[in-house]
């Protein structure tokens, strides 16, 4: 069944859920949905969700609280909720919002278009869900989360020069306090022949960079024609493909940080020096409790394998404050190996129970609601301190850069970039009179070490790498101006580009 209808899609949460929109978005747009900004034009609303703070459940239930009336007022319209938090409260979800019509989990999301469908024609409800960790044996669980490949839409993704590349689902590390696990099912690697051939049809699309995706990446393993492949394996197997330019992988999982893979960082010239290896928390008997499986020893031993074998490799973090029983001694313990380790940058939460998981069930949320927000302050200045200065180190310097497009500041003064990007090469100036073709904007783009950078230039620059000068910095970005390098007599001088 084919229809004519207008898609406005919500997504909250990691870059899997952000691939997840692209692809359920692609299959629709294929059955001749268009996708509009506009939540009031459309007559099927999703929202992509993720369950794992409970702040961002409470942001979806008051979105779909206010659509309420919405669905009186449109009897045609399709509310549908998708990704982790569906696969998580289920049927809950019809109790708390009864006009939503669809709940479609994580491991179900080729049902979506289908579903949408049957719900319109019928006006039921439809779901789709994957079996619960303990509803069946390993096989039968995993057999019930699909990882969901199709075949892209190139105009979908939120960069016509970048893509995500799903490497594996689910999770089976187990942290006390996460959800993951649960929403997104078992630990399951795609087969390297399938994910070689989705990298070589981005590059043929246009693609420079490649993220591949997995909630512990580095866990990656699958056997295929009696060979095992590990990450290792897998990035020396998709190096070499034409067109692809950088190749980053996230999250990783600090004990799979294995040599091999530390030395086809090194080894591969296209694999960014850049890894982000969330600690949690800096206190063992903490990282014990949240059954993170190392110590702080360990997590010591393996930043010390990445400065040895990856020297300048920039290293990212993310950190959990307020967990269960959390002292201020042992929130020091956090700071402590912030200024030992100095990351590139640290995502900073506060510790959110979600019912179901092993901390929820076992230990009270001890740690008072401004407490954590004071040591989620104090952690946010000290790590800002150390992005700031090690910046600082780069005034001066030249550095290389894939321009991604305009940067959030000109966007927001010029507006959004069009929608259809058929004309990628230039898709930011089409239907905009500010962005003409000699007009300079602010764009941006990432070092190879994933350092945001922002810069003068025309749109047109947008997918190609590029010399930035750096002279200025904030602790989140280097600021700079573009360097070209021109051949005179032999002699290699850079100048200024003029626009
Ligand atoms: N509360 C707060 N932060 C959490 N994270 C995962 N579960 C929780 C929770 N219950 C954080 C972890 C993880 C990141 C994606 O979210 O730091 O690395
Ligand atoms: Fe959650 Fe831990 Fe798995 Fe990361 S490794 S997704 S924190 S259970």
């Amino acid at each position: 069944m084919s229809h004519n209808g207008k898609l406005y899609i919500e997504t909250v949460g990691c870059q899997m859920n952000m691939l997840d929109s692209e692809l359920v978005v692609g299959a629709l747009r294929q059955k001749n949905y268009e996708l509009t900004s506009d939540i009031k034009a459309a007559d099927t609303i999703l929202f992509n969700t993720c369950s794992v703070r409970e702040h961002a459940e409470h942001k979806i239930y008051s979105q779909l609280g206010r659509l309420k009336f919405a669905k009186r007022q449109r009897p045609n319209l399709v509310i549908g909720v998708m990704g982790c938090m569906a696969q998580k409260d289920q049927e809950l979800i019809f109790d708390r919002a009864p006009h939503v019509d669809l709940v479609a989990g994580t491991g179900q999301l080729a049902e979506i278009p289908r579903l949408i469908d049957e719900s319109r024609a019928t006006r039921e409800r439809r779901t789709a869900l994957s079996l619960g960790r303990r509803d069946g044996s390993r096989d039968e669980v995993a057999g019930s989360f699909e990882s969901y490949d199709p075949l892209r839409d190139p105009e979908m993704r939120p960069s016509p020069y970048q893509a995500f590349v799903r490497i594996m689902i689910g999770c089976d590390k187990f942290c006390t306090y996460c959800v993951v696990p649960a929403t997104r099912g078992p630990e399951q690697s795609r087969p390297p022949s399938q994910i070689l051939s989705e990298v070589r049809t981005l590059a043929g699309q246009g693609v420079k960079e490649v993220i591949l995706l997995g909630q512990t990446v580095n866990s990656y393993r699958h056997t295929e024609n009696g060979q095992l492949f590990r990450l290792s394996d897998l990035l020396s197997l998709i190096h070499d493909t034409p067109g692809i330019e950088r190749i980053k992988f996230v999250t990783n999982y600090p004990k799979d940080m294995t040599t091999d893979l530390l030395e086809a960082v090194r080894d591969l010239p296209k694999v960014c020096r850049y890894l982000h290896v969330p600690a949690q928390h800096g206190c063992d008997e903490q990282l014990k409790r949240m059954k993170r499986g190392y110590t702080i020893a360990d997590y010591r031993e393996m930043m010390a394998r990445i400065r040895e074998i990856v020297p300048g490799c920039a290293v990212s973090s993310d950190f959990i404050v307020g967990f269960c029983g959390e002292t201020e001694e042992a929130f020091q313990k956090s700071m402590d190996l912030i200024r030992e380790c100095r990351f590139k940058n640290s995502f900073i939460f506060k510790y959110s129970a979600r019912p179901g998981t092993k901390a929820d069930d076992l230990w009270s949320d001890d740690v008072p609601e401004d407490v954590k927000k004071w040591r989620n302050n104090e952690m946010l200045a000290l790590q800002n301190s150390i992005s700031e200065e090690d910046n600082a180190d780069f005034i001066g310097s030249t550095v290389t850069v894939l321009c991604e497009g305009p940067s959030k500041a000109a966007l927001k003064k010029y507006g959004q970039p069009v929608e259809n990007r058929s004309d990628s090469s230039n898709a930011f100036t089409a239907g905009n009179p500010a962005g003409t073709e000699t007009h300079k904007l602010q764009l941006m783009g990432r070092t190879d070490c994933d350092r945001i950078v922002v810069f003068d230039g025309n749109p047109r620059l947008s997918g190609s790498l590029v010399e930035v000068d750096i002279h200025d910095c904030t602790p989140t970005t280097l600021l700079g101006s573009i360097v070209t390098h021109a051949l005179t007599h032999g002699m290699e001088f850079t100048l200024p580009v003029v626009f």
